[in-house]
């Protein structure tokens, strides 16, 4: 990484943040939500954006004018665009890896007019022809399956970023998955899952994709040997056909016995691979050209990251509204509720994407932070998450700013429920802001609650990849200004390590040098 990004001011050490911490405890804590739209018809127009199939009401949020202007000071002074520019040029912004982070480029246009090919970037350009090879030949294989009516059943095995992605969007897009085949996803180590799986399918006609960039996942690699060793069993001969591998690691693949293997490449992150191969499940569910479509939506919002200044940038707006939530207010957590029940695992999803790029406690040289990162992040599908947590939305102690996200356009003709639906999403998000004071003791809310409200027109294969495109970029705008590396996980490793051991000492029952607690449920469980 050029030395000038290395060198980027903590934003913590920045006139920008000092500035903002003057605002926050002369004006900006004791911002009132009711009062600024009392003050400003205007509020509503000023504070809400347009991006590429998503338009985002940002003006239920505890900032002003000012606040939002000292935020994009934040921005400028931290260098956010040119460390945006540098992943868009290819170079290795992730340093503990020494990788280049390049998940946009999957999603570059076949015929690139617009698209990151154009650029100067030869790491870029390099990359480029066996991108849309291998995105080419993936395609057809996923339309070669589509068309193969003796296949009925297609199971992923993958976990983490390698089943997040596919498993959300293939439900997400349920509208648009093939009729006669059933999609599976297997992630837990935990046999009942798989176990329930191979009890609904035959091996004659069922597909396993073994889904790992590492080829070396634990849980997944059990998972696919106890697949083969059924599939075997159960009198399956043609491994070649019903097994294919999607994989970084093509050897180990081969290794495995399997024959088909997409690849991708060590500068797509686990949880940013929807778009490389492994999305071959969702391919196969939606079709090529619908797969495309969901390209070129995140792509779209890639260049909306890529061009639009500060002040009209959503990723950028919301990674700021996220730093300032998290560090000023102090907020903990972000709720994430979609409402529209398709979207079931999307704060699965974006768990994995804020908290395991961003939940992290150095900066770049490894030396320690004084400010919060990462919130956590939860929720579920509206309105059931309202008949369980929104009481403590409303009124717990804590305050924690939502997103909702809505579509307003529904894929079913049930008359009444759509409304309904987007009723209950506007009178939350109302309910948080206005409160109430009038009715005495318990029954009264504090309101000024923030929120933030996502609108896509329809739920599409565009207007989701534009959708996850824009929380991966908002995630990397406050990951940036935190002075992090949100694309290593080294925080997953420990429990790896010793969760073998601790399998090698629960065969043979040795709880030497063990702390005092995992030796006695060690005892308890053989
Ligand atoms: O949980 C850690 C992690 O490395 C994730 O980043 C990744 O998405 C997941 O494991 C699965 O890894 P792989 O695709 O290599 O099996």
């Amino acid at each position: 990484m050029s030395p000038d990004l290395t060198e980027r001011p903590r934003c913590d050490q920045t006139a920008a943040w000092a500035a903002l911490q003057t605002h926050f405890y002369g004006q900006g804590r004791d911002f009132d939500l009711r009062k600024a739209f009392a003050t400003d018809p205007g509020r509503f127009a000023a504070f809400s954006l347009e991006a590429p199939h998503v338009f985002a009401d940002l003006s239920k949020n505890l900032i002003d004018g000012e606040t939002r202007a000292l935020l994009a000071a934040l921005a400028r002074e931290c260098r956010v665009e040119q460390h945006r520019d540098a992943m868009f040029a290819g170079e290795a912004i992730n340093t503990t890896e020494q990788r280049a982070v390049m998940h946009f480029l999957l999603r570059n246009p076949a015929v690139a007019h617009t698209g990151w090919t154009q650029s100067a970037s030869k790491t870029v350009a390099d990359a480029w022809p066996e991108v849309l090879a291998t995105r080419q030949a993936m395609l057809a294989y996923a339309e070669a399956v589509r068309a193969d009516d003796a296949i009925t059943d297609v199971v992923n095995i993958g976990i983490g970023g390698s089943d997040l992605g596919p498993q959300m969007a293939v439900r997400a897009l349920a509208e648009f998955v093939l009729p006669g085949k059933r999609f599976h996803f297997v992630s837990n180590v935990d046999g009942h899952e798989l176990d329930a799986v191979l009890k609904q399918v035959r091996p004659h006609s069922t597909l396993f994709l073994i889904a790992s960039k590492t080829f070396t996942t634990i849980e997944t690699m059990t998972n696919a040997h106890s697949a083969r060793r059924w599939f075997e069993a159960q009198g399956g001969r043609d491994v070649p056909r019903h097994f294919a591998a999607l994989t970084t690691h093509v050897a180990a693949a081969a290794e495995f016995g399997i024959q088909t293997t997409f690849g991708f490449w060590d500068w797509v992150g686990g949880r940013y691979s929807l778009w490389s191969a492994i999305g071959l499940p969702l391919a196969i569910a939606i079709g090529a050209q619908r797969f495309e479509e969901l390209l070129a939506g995140a792509h779209a919002m890639d260049l909306h990251f890529a061009q639009a200044p500060i002040e009209a940038n959503l990723p950028v707006q919301l990674g700021l509204l996220d730093v300032w939530y998290r560090n000023f207010h102090g907020l903990a957590s972000r709720c994430i509720a979609p409402y529209h029940s398709a979207l079931q695992r999307l704060p699965a999803y974006l768990q994995q994407l804020e908290m395991e790029s961003n939940g992290k406690r150095v900066d770049l040289s490894g030396d320690a932070l004084e400010q919060q990162t990462a919130p956590v992040l939860w929720g579920e599908p509206g309105t059931n998450g309202q008949h369980a947590y929104f009481q403590m939305l409303h009124q717990g102690v804590d305050v924690v700013p939502v997103e909702f996200v809505a579509v307003r356009r529904a894929a079913h003709a049930l008359p009444g429920h759509q409304t309904l639906l987007l009723a209950n999403a506007l009178a939350q998000a109302q309910a948080l802001m206005q409160g109430r004071a009038d009715a005495g003791g318990h029954r009264d809310f504090p309101g000024n609650r923030p929120s933030t409200f996502l609108l896509l027109d329809a739920l599409t294969p565009a207007s989701l990849g534009a959708l996850l495109a824009l929380q991966e970029h908002r995630v990397f705008v406050s990951g940036s200004l935190w002075g992090l590396n949100s694309f290593d996980q080294w925080g997953v490793e420990l429990g790896k390590v010793l969760a073998k051991d601790i399998a090698q000492r629960l065969d043979s029952g040795d709880a030497s040098g063990l702390d005092g607690s995992t030796a006695g449920l060690l005892q308890r469980l053989r």
